[in-house]
């Protein structure tokens, strides 16, 4: 194809890309500290900034917003390049983006440990750093926005609008939950209180799960698929109605997480209908990705990056039915407070989010190196099967493990007393958690074997270049 003049902004694309690699390596060794700190629970005691509850946080914050956030970076900048057929809007914002949001993860990998937090969960980041998150985000905004409104195609792909909504609903989120009152340089009082908190707090807990950890990454499956497959999306117009019925059910699903609490009962009830709904979407977005594949299935043999995309909607699908099951106020009051709500969010975190992240990158990278593949794709096959099984044996742990402390929990003899005390269902728990901290091992060491692959992939590509842009025609403009 005949090249136009000018060429993509690669260089953003690649550093998020490689601080995916780095931030995910540093995010699941947390992970694999706090696992081993529920094992050994006197790990890290007297040290104030090893303690569980400063780590936890950190554990989250980095898996979530440094290594999913940079996933999220590269391939929004790289898709909205590809399938406008432009470059970024402007070199200087696209690298204030990628420096603002690595002083962000700084500051919080810093601040967590200190002691340093709001107290609401996914949103602990004091104010200081909630201003920069806001100023950052914007900037992307602006971006990527900015690079869709000088498109060369009349058509935006619909990777755009998943990327698009996550991109502004997280800034609404995000501002509304951090309204606070700065009580220091490293303190804040809500300006919300009581069931209202809550509700504010969970209504932004709830769509970061649907925005930052789904809508995002279903823009990477809707490129990623089926570049990879060489096949277009199976159905375009299944996209629309999913893109569509996803934003507009998940924004009332959030009282799920607050069944049996203060909040009104109808709130909880609008929580629970909405939540089944969203199975629909959920699972009609997911079948659209695999579908894909039709006519082209035994590409799933020799393809590993193939697998690592189709395998994470395989998580997706379960994480989303074992949600809105959640949901129903009689089995969530067996599964909350239990590690089942642990096995569900790594269903989708380590299944969903990480898989369709890794595939993703291991696609993207070797082509903005002017390779073909990747340093060694027999080294992407055992990453592969390393994660699997690490998320295997994560999530089944942690699956018989919660059901069988909500059944502990609720057990009562027939004079109404309790049949097992607290100790001897966490007795009971800890051969779980070891089997957890050996998934997490595994999922780790799949992440260094991806390192290394990365480093050797640089190390034989020369000096990255940043590629010519190619002039929209009919056959690619929708892939
Ligand atoms: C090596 C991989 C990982 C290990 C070993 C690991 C381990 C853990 C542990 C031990 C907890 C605390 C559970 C508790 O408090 O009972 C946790 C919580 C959490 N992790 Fe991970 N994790 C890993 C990867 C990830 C990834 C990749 C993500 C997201 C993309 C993630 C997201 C979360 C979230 C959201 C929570 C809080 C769950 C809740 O409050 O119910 N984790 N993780
Ligand atoms: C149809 C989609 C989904 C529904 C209806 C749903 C529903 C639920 C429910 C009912 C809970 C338990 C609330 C509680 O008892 O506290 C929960 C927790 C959670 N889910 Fe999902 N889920 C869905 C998909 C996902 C996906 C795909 C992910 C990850 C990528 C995810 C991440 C989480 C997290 C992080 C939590 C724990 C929140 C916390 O307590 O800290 N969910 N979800």
């Amino acid at each position: 194809m005949q090249a136009t003049s000018g060429t993509y902004n690669d260089k953003v694309v690649r550093q998020f890309a490689v601080m995916t690699v780095a931030w995910g390596i540093v995010g699941m060794l947390v992970g694999v500290v706090i696992a081993a700190q529920l094992y050994w629970p006197t790990l890290g005691e007297g040290i104030p900034w090893l303690g569980y509850g400063r780590l936890r946080p950190l554990h989250t914050n980095a898996v979530i917003f440094a290594f999913g956030g940079c996933a999220l970076f590269a391939t929004s900048l790289h898709v909205v390049q590809r399938t406008c057929h432009v470059r970024l809007l402007s070199d200087r914002l696209a690298a204030f983006v990628f420096w603002g949001w690595q002083a962000v993860i700084v500051a919080a990998a810093i601040s967590l440990p200190l002691g340093y937090t709001q107290g609401k969960e996914y949103a602990e980041l004091e104010w200081p750093i909630d201003l920069l998150i806001a100023v950052v985000w914007v900037a992307y905004a602006v971006l990527f926005l900015g690079t869709i409104a000088k498109r060369k195609v009349r058509h935006i792909y619909v990777a755009n609008w998943f990327f698009g909504a996550y991109i502004i609903t997280i800034a609404l989120l995000h501002i509304v939950n951090n309204v606070a009152m700065p009580a220091g340089g490293m303190k804040s009082y809500s300006a919300y209180s009581g069931a209202v908190d809550a509700m504010v707090q969970w209504w932004y807990g709830h769509n970061a799960v649907g925005f930052f950890l789904t809508a995002g990454f279903l823009g990477m499956m809707y490129y990623y698929v089926p570049k990879q497959a060489g096949r277009p999306i199976y159905s375009y117009r299944l996209s629309i109605v999913h893109f569509w019925a996803l934003i507009a059910v998940y924004m009332w699903a959030g009282p799920h997480h607050l069944q049996y609490t203060a909040l009104p009962d109808w709130a909880q009830s609008v929580g629970m209908v909405f939540s089944l709904i969203l199975l629909a979407p959920s699972w009609g977005g997911a079948i659209n990705g695999i579908m894909t594949l039709s006519g082209v299935w035994h590409k799933l043999r020799t393809d590993p990056i193939l697998k690592f995309l189709i395998v994470a909607l395989s998580f997706y699908m379960i994480a989303t039915f074992e949600g809105p099951m959640m949901s129903i106020k009689t089995v969530n009051s067996l599964s909350h407070y239990t590690d089942w709500t642990v096995g569900h969010v790594h269903a989708g975190a380590l299944g969903w989010v990480a898989m369709i992240s890794i595939g993703s990158i291991y696609a993207l990278l070797p082509k903005l190196l002017g390779r073909d593949t990747m340093y060694s794709t027999k080294l992407i096959d055992t990453h592969f099967w390393v994660h699997t099984l690490g998320v295997v044996f994560y999530i089944a742990a942690m699956w018989i493990a919660g059901v069988m402390q909500g059944l502990m929990w609720r057990a009562t003899n027939s004079d109404g007393t309790l049949t097992y005390t607290f100790v001897e269902a966490l007795n009971a728990t800890y051969p779980y958690y070891l089997g957890r901290l050996f998934g997490g091992l595994l999922v780790l060491s799949g992440m260094l074997l991806m390192a290394w692959n990365v480093y050797q992939t640089y190390r034989h590509a020369g000096t990255p270049e940043d590629q010519p842009l190619l002039p929209p025609d009919a056959a690619d403009a929708r892939a």
